[in-house]
This record gives C-alpha cells, sequence and structure tokens, in this order.
C-alpha cells in the first residue's frame, strides 16, 4: 500500500524533527566542551550522531513506500542553558516531546490501517522508551552530583552509556 499524502508530509516533518533533534545535541556537545566536561560532551555528540540516523531511517523508508522525501530548513538550536542541569533537564523535555511525535505519527499509520507504516515506526516507539530513559538517568545522576561536576563525568564514563 504506498503512502499516503497525509502521512507522506508527516513523515517529512519528521525527518526535520530528527536533525534538529541532533542540532540541539550538538549544541548542548559544544556547552559541555566549554565547561571542560569532555565526557558530557562525548556522548551528546554521540547522541547527536543516533538522532541524524534516526532522521535516515526516515529518508530510506519514506521512497520504499512510494512517498517522496522533501527536506525542510533545520532551525537553529538553543545555545545557552543556565546550567549543566538545565541542560540535561531540556534534553529529557526534548526527548518526551520528540516521543508525543513518534506516538501521534502512530496514530495516524493506525487510523490509516496503513500496516508497514505501524510497524517502521514500532522501533521508535521503542527506541524512545529508552531514550527517555537515559534522560531520566542522566537528570537523577546530575542532581545527586550538584556542583561536583566531575562526580557527573566519572559517572557518566563508567555507566556504559558511551558504547
Ligand atoms: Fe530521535 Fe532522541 O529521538
Amino acid at each position: 500500500m504506498p503512502l499516503s499524502k497525509s502521512l507522506n508530509a508527516r513523515l517529512n516533518e519528521q525527518i526535520t524533527n530528527e536533525f534538529y533533534s541532533a542540532q540541539v545535541y550538538l549544541a548542548m556537545s559544544c556547552m559541555f566542551e566549554d565547561l571542560g566536561l569532555k565526557v558530557l560532551a562525548a556522548l551528546y555528540r554521540k547522541q547527536a550522531a543516533e538522532e541524524r540516523e534516526h532522521g535516515l531511517k526516515f529518508v530510506k523508508y519514506i521512497p520504499d513506500v512510494e512517498g517522496r522525501v522533501e527536506l525542510q530548513a533545520i532551525a537553529a538550536p538553543s545555545a545557552k542553558y543556565s546550567s549543566v542541569l538545565a541542560a540535561i533537564e531540556a534534553a529529557l523535555a526534548h526527548e518526551r516531546k520528540v516521543t508525543q511525535q513518534i506516538h501521534d505519527l502512530m496514530a495516524l499509520a493506525l487510523e490509516e490501517k496503513d500496516y508497514a507504516t505501524q510497524a517502521f515506526l514500532q522501533w521508535f516507539v521503542t527506541e524512545q522508551v529508552e531514550e527517555v530513559g537515559t534522560q531520566l538517568q542522566l537528570v537523577q545522576a546530575a542532581k545527586l552530583a550538584g556542583d561536583r561536576l566531575l562526580h557527573l563525568e566519572a559517572y557518566v564514563a563508567q555507566s556504559g552509556l558511551l558504547k
């Protein structure tokens, strides 16, 4: 079943959302780098690369179901956060927003009885559980570390999140 025009448009929007996520995480990575927090910088650089991969999954899927990819402008990310904790909390809020975007896409695929797109989106539904969980873990660790940011660096280094 070919992709409907409405779902095609929404999947194209999600490419932009995923690439925007990459921008957000790269900006956070740069902030951490500026502060000398090399481990957090590496973690968010890795997260940015994963978001780009997420966008590319949509780029690959859309033509497979006879849709057309239309790339849109990617907005500039917010460059300033008041603290490391504020940046990580913003990452958590961002992942929650992306989860809602994916769920909205799934709802549309269900409404249209587009089973292929439902199967495609299921990977993202599962991925979002992990991504929100990771950011929650980091928010908790950042709160526990407080001003001792090198403790947070050490925690992230041994957490396995950088693998
Ligand atoms: Fe692609 Fe972190 O959502």
